[in-house]
């Protein structure tokens, strides 16, 4: 439906015309008075040159055509030549219930849905789950869900790191482990057996031992740097044999994606965060040489110091951008190259308008030279979007990346887990009478808005710092204090059904008080609010729109007393007002990824 804006405008355009001015003067922009005004119209100010009159006659005329309008409680001509404008009560209430009665709050859906694939997550497999990988899991499921509601066709897919170096090392650890094992007998020409021969704990300790083995620090032993350097070939070595294909390392490949992967969804579930797609780098290695042949044929690419590249620089580039890189010199494919390979796939099988990727802002040079390598090859029609959506790190109350005390990278489970006990002490304090097991559940979801909303409240290429007591809190611009919110109007509309009021069914009356106009008002602005945050894949728009309405409910819950409210029309009133800001915000909070409590 028409935006409230957008009606009010066309009035006060309306107006210019009538007064025999140029129309388009008319545009309405929201008050920066709003102690004066709720909106307000400069056109006067911007057309008093052309027009050789001076601002303050326009504005003048303007208002007089508006005295008798349906919008408009009070359009005020002032000084130098601005229009001050304060829409009717009625207005409102009649434009909310009109939301109430479309779908989605009467947001405009776009006629074709765009398909588009965002590309986040990113977790690498065998790999334990750290806090880097924290914002692209949340900040793309938040992009997920907005893009969704506001009417495009969207596929999430993790893209693991599934087929690197990793896979090596763990194979190089097990192997000197547990050399006996039929994976590693090239003679061996039975079944490999169901179970795996590790367990996940295992697993969690077998990479970074293996990767510690890996590498010397700078001033070991020549003898260390030596074992560790022969302990890195060897795990090369398994890389590329099981990515040729070698029979016992496929198997052992499957049994470390099969455990691995339960625990990756495990760990994103309890995100609530979910991917569409589970595929991995490994899923291209099979299309990677036709691609590579498709280069070389159509001469995108060519070799440079042994390896193949493709040149992505423009005339126009103030810093010269290096190649991308196909094939290293021993024919080895690269990241590069599986993001290119990916992209070829997901042409072919889904066709998207576009697609979008999330992870670490540090790899913007990475996307810059796929991208460009794919639109230079022809992977990509012209006019599909490939974009680039680099987050910041979140930091620690040292301004550095987080880490655990004795400064490792810190696990996802254990920030979800640590955020956990400190809400469950909260929760315990605030409600010592509630049962053990909805304390933990109210806890868990009460931390999961305190994580996600204390980053996504963040632009996301901005870097933050992951402050505990602060995300926590009840008060202030918190996840938190968001879910307090919704749990009292929800406690306030049980009460009032409990005294046999159907709160479903009340009827809106037109706002009587400044701040019941103000909540009214902020209850027309969702739409603007998720049309932003989906066109600048910016979740931060909703946080922002969702914590300016909570403020403003708070304030009208504050000065109205509204159960023991004596006039049976206005407290239906109310509850009807209430009701509707408990459902925006609990749409707001399902875009951003999390829920509400039943209480707090
Ligand atoms: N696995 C990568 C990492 O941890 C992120 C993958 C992002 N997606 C992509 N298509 N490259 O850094």
């Amino acid at each position: 439906m028409e935006k409230l804006l957008e009606m009010i405008s066309a009035e006060v355009q309306n107006a210019f015309a009538a007064a025999g001015f140029d129309p388009s003067l008319g545009q309405v922009v929201l008050s920066n008075r709003p102690d004066l005004c709720e909106y307000q119209c400069n056109g006067a100010m911007a057309g008093a040159k052309a027009l050789h009159r001076p601002p303050f006659e326009i504005a003048d005329a303007v208002a007089a055509k508006l005295k008798d309008s349906e919008v408009f409680e009070k359009a005020e001509s002032v000084k130098p030549g601005f229009l001050n404008l304060t829409v009717k009560p009625e207005f409102v209430r009649s434009y909310l219930v009109k939301m109430l009665h479309e779908k989605k709050f009467g947001l405009k859906l776009p006629a074709h849905a765009p398909k588009i694939i965002l590309d986040y997550g990113g977790a690498n497999v065998a790999k334990p789950l750290h806090v880097g990988h924290l914002r692209p899991a949340i900040i793309g499921e938040a992009v997920k869900r907005i893009l969704r509601y506001a009417g495009s066709d969207v596929t999430g897919d993790i893209h693991m790191g599934d087929w690197g170096l990793q896979m090596g090392l763990v194979i190089t650890e097990l192997k000197e482990r547990q050399p006996d094992l039929p994976y590693f007998d090239t003679d061996y020409t039975g079944p490999y057996p169901k179970e795996a021969p590790f367990t996940l704990a295992e697993l969690e300790e077998i990479y970074p031992t293996a990767s510690g083995r890996s590498k010397a620090s700078e001033d070991a032993s020549d003898e260390e740097k030596a074992k560790a350097a022969a302990y890195k070939a060897a795990a090369l070595e398994a890389t590329k044999r099981l990515q040729d294909g070698d029979r016992g390392y496929r198997a052992l490949w499957r049994h470390i994606m099969n455990i691995s992967v339960a625990d990756l969804k495990k760990n994103y579930d309890s995100l609530h965060v979910s991917f569409e797609l589970w595929r991995g780098e490994s899923d291209v290695h099979d299309v990677i040489p036709g691609m590579v042949d498709y280069f070389r044929q159509n001469g995108y690419a060519h070799e440079s110091q042994g390896a193949l590249v493709i040149d992505v620089t423009r005339d126009d580039d103030a810093k010269e951008l290096p190649p991308c890189i196909v094939l290293k010199s021993d024919g080895a494919a690269l990241y590069a190259t599986t993001d290119l390979a990916t992209i070829q796939e997901r042409m072919r099988e889904f066709r998207p308008d576009a697609i979008y990727y999330f992870t670490d802002k540090r790899q913007a040079l990475h996307f810059e030279q796929v991208f460009r390598a794919a639109r230079k090859s022809r992977l990509v029609l012209p006019e599909t979007e490939l974009r680039f959506i680099g987050n910041g790190t979140m930091n620690g109350q040292d301004g550095h990346p987080f880490k655990t005390r004795d400064g490792g990278t810190l696990r996802l489970e254990k920030l979800v887990n640590d955020t956990g006990e400190e809400m469950l002490q909260r929760i315990r304090q605030g409600n010592p009478d509630m049962p053990d097991e909805e304390a933990r559940d109210t806890a868990r979801k009460v931390a999961l808005a305190a994580i996600k909303y204390g980053d996504l409240s963040n632009q996301p290429a901005k870097d933050y710092i992951f402050d505990l007591e602060k995300f926590t809190s009840f008060e202030g611009d918190t996840g938190p204090y968001i879910l307090y919110t919704i749990v009292r109007i929800k406690s306030i509309l049980k009460k009032y059904e409990a005294e046999g009021g159907d709160a479903k069914n009340a009827l809106l009356a037109a706002a009587q008080t400044a701040s019941e106009k103000a909540l009214a008002l902020q209850l027309t602005r969702f739409a603007d609010a998720v049309e932003s945050a989906a066109a600048e894949l910016a979740p931060n728009r909703i946080c922002a729109y969702i914590y300016e309405l909570a403020n403003d409910f708070n304030s009208f819950y504050h000065e109205t007393k509204i159960l023991s409210e004596p006039d049976e029309s206005k407290k239906q009133s109310y509850i009807a007002l209430i009701g509707m800001t408990m459902r925006i915000l609990e749409t707001g909070i399902d875009l951003l990824g999390f829920e509400a409590p039943e209480r707090m």
